[in-house]
């Protein structure tokens, strides 16, 4: 497996490759970001994953400072799913500037539901998975894998390729489940039992 840590090298990487599968994470991989991977792997020419704990994301009281970061035991997973090439710039590759041009999804998808709760949330999704676009696919076609268990956040990705015409397929992975039945999720961790529960 390649790690690309800047966008010269990954775009030099992945220039002879006619149509990537691509999985965006924000790290702490755990069973259903595997699973994004197995379903991802058969519908390219190359494996890419990345890890980016994307600030944008992140309300001011969130936990931006704190979100698990597990890098090395990610890349072991990522090697054994067959991962290709992980992308895993810092910040000054993706935000070199701050990023005062951001991708404002649809308020009537974007401001109901979890929006509701995490204003400015979908923006900060959108705008840095639009540029994972550009860095991974260049303008090409390709196809992008997401969870299921983040319905809205697919379903926003769907109409932001469809508006602006991004040649690139959007498919939802079926929800990984731990035994108790809870979604897997990289914020499991901070549940207590009686949470859990
Ligand atoms: O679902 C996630 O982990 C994140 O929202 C994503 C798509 C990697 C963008 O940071």
């Amino acid at each position: 497996m390649l790690t690309a840590r800047t966008l010269v090298e990954l775009r030099q990487h992945l220039q002879r490759f006619k149509r990537p599968a691509f999985v965006p994470t924000m790290g702490n991989l755990h069973e259903g970001h595997l699973h994004l991977l197995q379903v991802a792997k058969p519908l390219g020419d190359v494996l890419v994953a990345s890890i980016f704990v994307n600030r944008l994301q992140f309300l001011p009281h969130e936990d931006f400072a704190s979100y698990p970061r597990t890098f090395e035991d990610d890349c072991a997973k990522l090697h054994e799913q067959g991962c290709d090439v992980l992308f895993a710039p810092d910040e000054t590759q993706l935000y070199p500037h701050p990023q005062t041009f951001k991708v404002q999804p649809d308020p009537a998808l974007a401001n109901i539901l979890e929006g509701e709760f995490r204003p400015g949330f979908f923006t900060g999704v959108c705008t840095v998975v639009l540029k994972l676009f550009h860095c991974v696919f260049n303008g090409g076609a390709g196809v992008a894998v997401f969870g299921q268990k983040d319905y809205q956040q697919q379903l926003i990705l769907k109409h932001m390729v469809q508006q602006l015409a991004m040649p690139i397929d959007i498919v939802t992975a079926a929800t990984t489940r731990a035994p108790d039945g809870l979604a897997l999720s990289s914020r499991n961790g901070y549940l207590s039992p009686p949470e859990r529960a």
